[in-house]
């Protein structure tokens, strides 16, 4: 098929959207200010904070990771073993995750951990950062994926 449309409209901040592309689940998130101001203050902790050795396009490399900072577009796909990674908010309660956690997305099967722009937090175990999907805004609410 060609491009999957996405409409932000519909996506209240803070809330997040799923859609398929090619057979993998691809997740739209409207990031709030809090959760950008999460992404900054750990690059110690990444594994890769700029997304220097990944193959990203280019808008990915940033510490947002994103076109927008308010906007993250990623493939919900574990880049250990391919599990599905949940959302894991700062705060979460999860035990299995630090007491410093900046919020993001926990890996249930092996317990790697990535923050909320899709970052190896800590490098346990997954090698690199999740993998952001070719995509580009086909208007100010839509977003064309592949
Ligand atoms: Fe995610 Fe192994 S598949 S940690």
């Amino acid at each position: 098929g060609g491009p999957v449309e996405v409409d932000l409209a519909d996506i209240p901040p803070g809330g997040s959207k799923t859609v398929e592309w090619r057979g993998k689940p691809v997740w739209v998130v409207r990031r709030t200010p809090d959760m950008l101001a999460a992404l900054q203050g750990h690059d110690g902790e990444l594994v890769d904070p700029q997304s220097a050795r990944d193959q990203q396009p280019a808008y990915a490399q940033n510490p947002a990771r994103a076109i927008r900072p308010e906007v993250f577009v990623a493939i919900g796909l574990c880049t250990h073993l391919g599990c599905s990674p949940t959302p894991a908010p700062q705060g979460g309660g999860n035990p299995s995750l630090p007491a410093d956690w900046p919020g993001g997305f926990f890996c249930p099967c092996h317990g790697s951990t990535f923050d909320g722009a899709g970052r190896v937090f800590r490098n346990k175990p997954a090698p690199t950062n999740l993998e952001i999907p070719p995509h580009r805004y086909a208007s100010d609410t839509r977003i064309l994926i592949g």
